[in-house]
């Protein structure tokens, strides 16, 4: 049986179906020439994402910070760090993204604060403080819990005078109490600090670990988990849609919820609470087509079930870069599987990546484009462990480093002109022909693929409001509908395989054999019309 998903009305608002894309401000581009990617050099480059035809711009962490987790350890959340520029920068980049037809979302990491934050000075100075009463401090001999932090290690720090405190990620990030009223009023005003200037939405780090169960239990199997997607987190959000609704242009909440359970996932996309959240199943699934089908089937019909937009998140600042991962035997993601360093074909994941952009940019819902994605660039295996910058390589013997090098724009060699300084991270030699420059114009490179996909997406009427159903295909093979006349074919199987009746190819991710489709290439079909 042909499933359907339910039409939408064109005038949707934009966060439905937009295409988004991430600019990890270290690692875009560096206008002052210190080698880390700055605000400037983001206005300087605007016009490569206008050129890429993306709709919104997702803004990693911006504030001032000490940096213990690359700016998500945040210090001051209504200003911006000097390394990345300033308040009036960011206001000037706000105002220059929206003349430019594209919109602004910032990153709100609500689940702690650096240990440099006012706050937690404060907290650390004197046990009487009352900002004690913003964190989870717990006095004791032994650590309170044995709970394992997200990065992997332990989740207490004890202070000079003896008390513990707690800290799901790095010491340098302690958890805020979100049980108190000033937690919650604080981020209720940053969130209006940030719509005040104009951003369209907000990326919610970490949503659902804020709230904590107070009487600290062990993570015990078949029992609520005690910091996991407790009940109480939907009253903070139900208070920042409250909020969000009362400012006009649809502005938007995107949570970053890594939940395994849909439906408690779904939970999160009430109409009442946020209106997106990224995709992770999507993410780690494996290329291989019956468990994508199965991962599509289950996005859909958790979304369906609250009436939220779906996302498509093929990478991200935190994960293993798609191309790599897609070349390797194990093709799935995960943090639990450490898989650094098992052999990568290059040009396999290539291959199959510029397919799995096709298959993203037109399944229903939103879709998520992380920086130089669009240019087709690996994870950086080769940073040496002096060099290596995340803390979680300590931890967990996992860098994130390798998915955050700067951009390659120009140029035979490093840095391919994203400085005039020796970048921040190591970009590899071989990116000289995944530069910006080197691939415009050349209709086979990632970057026109994705140029042309992004345009026709979004002057595809299907693409938007279609119906989409799947289509009977051979196995190995996703095919679907999007509409009357729209169909994506995408071959995940060993074998060419006879494409269905089309009146046109619109897209191929690589070239095609005659009337066949090669393994690991997808295309978007123009369907004859079919009987009216
Ligand atoms: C989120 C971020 C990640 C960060 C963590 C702690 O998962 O995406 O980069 O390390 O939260 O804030």
């Amino acid at each position: 049986m042909p499933r359907k998903q339910e039409i939408v009305a064109e005038s949707q608002p934009w966060w439905r179906d937009a295409v988004i894309y991430q600019v990890y401000p270290r690692s875009f581009a560096d206008g002052d020439g210190d080698g880390i990617g700055d605000i400037a050099g983001i206005r300087r480059r605007l016009g490569h994402l206008s050129d890429l035809g993306v709709d919104a711009i997702w803004m990693s962490p911006w504030y001032p910070s000490p940096m213990a987790d690359a700016g998500y350890d945040v210090a001051d959340f209504r200003d911006i760090d000097p390394v990345f520029g300033t308040l009036a920068e960011a206001e000037a980049l706000i105002t220059e993204a929206h003349a430019a037809g594209l919109r602004m979302i910032v990153d709100i990491v609500p689940n702690h604060v650096s240990s440099a934050h006012p706050w937690f000075r404060k907290a650390l100075a004197d046990p009487r403080a009352p900002e004690r009463d913003l964190f989870w401090f717990r006095p004791g001999e032994t650590m309170p819990t044995a709970w394992v932090g997200e990065f992997g290690g332990t989740t207490w720090t004890r202070t000079a005078d003896g008390a513990w405190y707690l800290h799901l990620f790095t010491p340098e990030q302690p958890d805020l109490n979100w049980g108190h009223p000033g937690v919650r009023a604080e981020f209720e005003d940053i969130l209006r600090f940030w719509l005040d200037r104009g951003v369209d939405g907000v990326r919610i780090d970490s949503a659902a670990l804020l709230c904590k169960d107070p009487t600290l239990p062990p993570v015990t199997e078949g029992r609520p988990h005690p910091f996991h997607d407790l009940d109480e987190v939907h009253e903070v959000y139900r208070a920042w849609r409250r909020i969000s609704d009362t400012y006009p242009g649809d502005r938007a909440l995107i949570g970053e919820v890594w939940l395994p359970d849909a439906e408690r996932f779904a939970h999160y996309l009430r109409p009442d609470e946020l209106h997106a959240a990224f995709n992770f199943d999507f993410l780690g699934c494996a290329w291989e087509a019956g468990k994508m089908r199965a991962c599509i089937d289950r996005t859909l019909d958790a979304h369906a079930a609250v009436g939220a937009p779906p996302t498509w998140v093929l990478s991200n600042h935190d994960v293993t870069r798609h191309v790599t991962r897609y070349g390797r035997a194990d093709t799935t993601f995960s943090f639990d599987n450490n898989l650094d360093g098992t052999p990568v074909d290059l040009e396999q994941g290539t291959r199959r990546a510029r397919a799995a952009a096709l298959l993203s940019l037109s399944l229903p819902g939103a879709a998520y484009v992380y920086q130089g994605e669009e240019l087709g660039l690996w994870e950086n295996e080769n940073i040496a462990a002096d060099q290596i910058q995340d803390p979680m390589y300590a931890r967990r013997g996992h860098t994130r480093d390798g998915c955050r090098v700067p951009l390659p724009w120009s140029g035979d060699a490093p840095p391919f002109e994203f400085s005039t300084a020796e970048p921040w991270l190591p970009q590899p030699a071989e990116w000289k022909d995944r530069t910006v420059q080197a691939q415009t114009g050349d209709p086979s490179s990632m970057l026109e693929l994705y140029r042309a996909a992004i345009r026709m997406r979004r002057a595809e009427p299907g693409l938007h409001a279609g119906a989409m159903t799947w289509a009977d295909a051979a196995p190995g093979v996703l095919a679907y509908t999007r509409g009357p006349d729209f169909a994506c074919v995408v071959n995940m199987s060993g074998a060419a395989v006879a494409l269905p009746d089309h009146d046109s190819c619109l897209l191929a991710s690589g070239p095609l054999d005659g009337v066949r489709l090669p393994p690991d290439t997808a295309v978007w079909l123009r369907l004859p019309a079919r009987g009216q």
